[in-house]
């Protein structure tokens, strides 16, 4: 019995250095220690001892099976330690590396110069407004004095979804949406899409943008007009810069102008891209035609308005000199990325 006992011993001994997990160092446990565990059968045993034996074997059991306790225990702590310390290794984070650059993206150039003029307006007081880019002829044209048949409809290439539906040639129908729906004073910018049947090419696109402004009240007068597009003018590309009243002619205007700016390249003086003449041409303008003003349900005998309307393209083209309309489509991020 005590040889039996000191080969258990000297056994498990011996097998608790090879375990390596924890899993495999309570299967050896249950296999000594457990219920049918090689030291439970020799404790089992000792009632087959006569009284005098019994002492002194009983001492060597608890002696044995303290001290595999002890080994197991320590064992125990050994793999737990050399655990923790696998995981940290696993998951440690080297502070010092350098991080991941995010690439920081940048506004397009059209929606630079659209947030200028967004902000140029609403500082002046005007409310923005949107309209439908697919819109009903009567409001594209007809509420614009611009009825069928009318010669002035050849002007704008329109595209056609049936008879009386288009998509948008200009901004404009979103004014007579915005007279038919509210009373004097007005006072709207529309920003938006506008689409004509046209060839690409560096000056023109099928899709383009536009932004438009109405202003109706009492007494609004074409003094009104002018300060209001100085104004606009000078925010826009400086002090000094003026505007220069064209003759001109609108279905939904009377009268009309087109409207030059002061060359911002050349302040006036002449050059390339003023071709020599000192003003840029950027807008269409006018007092609103009271004929307009009555079909859309605004009494003309009290109110009169102005309105305008301009393509953002060729701001954005003038303001960056860009040479060809297309850059501003195509995604480029050569060029894209000149707008940091
Ligand atoms: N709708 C015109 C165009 O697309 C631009 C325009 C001219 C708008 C005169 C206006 C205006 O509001 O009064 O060419």
């Amino acid at each position: 019995m005590r040889e039996q006992l000191a080969k258990i011993v000297e056994q498990a001994l011996e097998q608790l250095k090879g375990v390596g997990d924890s899993a495999a160092l309570e299967q050896l446990r249950v296999r000594i220690m457990g219920k049918k565990g090689e030291l439970t059968a020799i404790l089992r045993g000792m009632g087959q001892l006569s009284p005098q034996e019994r002492p002194a074997m009983g001492q060597l059991v608890n002696e044995a099976r303290r001290k595999l306790e002890e080994a197991i225990e320590s064992c125990g702590q050994r793999l737990q330690q050399a655990e923790k310390e696998a995981r940290l290794a696993r998951e440690a984070i080297d502070v010092t590396l350098p991080g991941r650059e995010r690439a920081l993206g940048s506004l397009h150039p059209m929606n630079i110069v659209l947030e200028d003029l967004l902000e140029i307006f609403t500082g002046m007081g005007f409310e923005v407004v949107e309209g439908p880019e697919v819109e009903y002829d009567h409001y594209n044209f007809e509420l614009l004095n611009l009825p069928k048949n009318h010669p002035a409809r050849d002007a704008q290439d329109t595209f056609y979804i049936d008879d009386n539906i288009v998509l948008r040639t200009h901004t404009s129908p979103v004014q007579a949406r915005i007279m038919t729906t509210r009373k004097p004073p007005i006072r709207i910018v529309c920003p938006g899409r506008v689409y004509r049947a046209d060839e690409v090419d560096a000056t023109h696109s099928p899709v383009f943008h536009q932004i438009e402004g109405l202003v109706i009240d009492e007494h609004i007068s074409i003094g009104d007009l002018k300060g209001t597009l100085d104004t606009f003018a000078q925010r826009l590309y400086g002090e000094g810069v003026v505007t220069r009243f064209r003759p001109s002619f609108f279905p939904f205007t009377e009268p009309s102008a087109e409207v030059d700016l002061t060359c911002a390249n050349c302040h006036g003086k002449g050059c390339k891209m003023c071709k020599g003449t000192g003003w840029i041409e950027v807008l269409g303008s006018g007092m609103v035609n009271p004929k307009v003003l009555d079909m859309c349900g605004i009494d003309s005998k009290r109110y009169t308005g102005f309105a305008f309307g301009m393509g953002i393209e060729r701001l954005a083209i003038l303001r960056y000199n860009v040479p060809d309309m297309r850059y501003l489509y195509e995604n480029d991020l050569r060029f894209l990325r000149q707008f940091r």
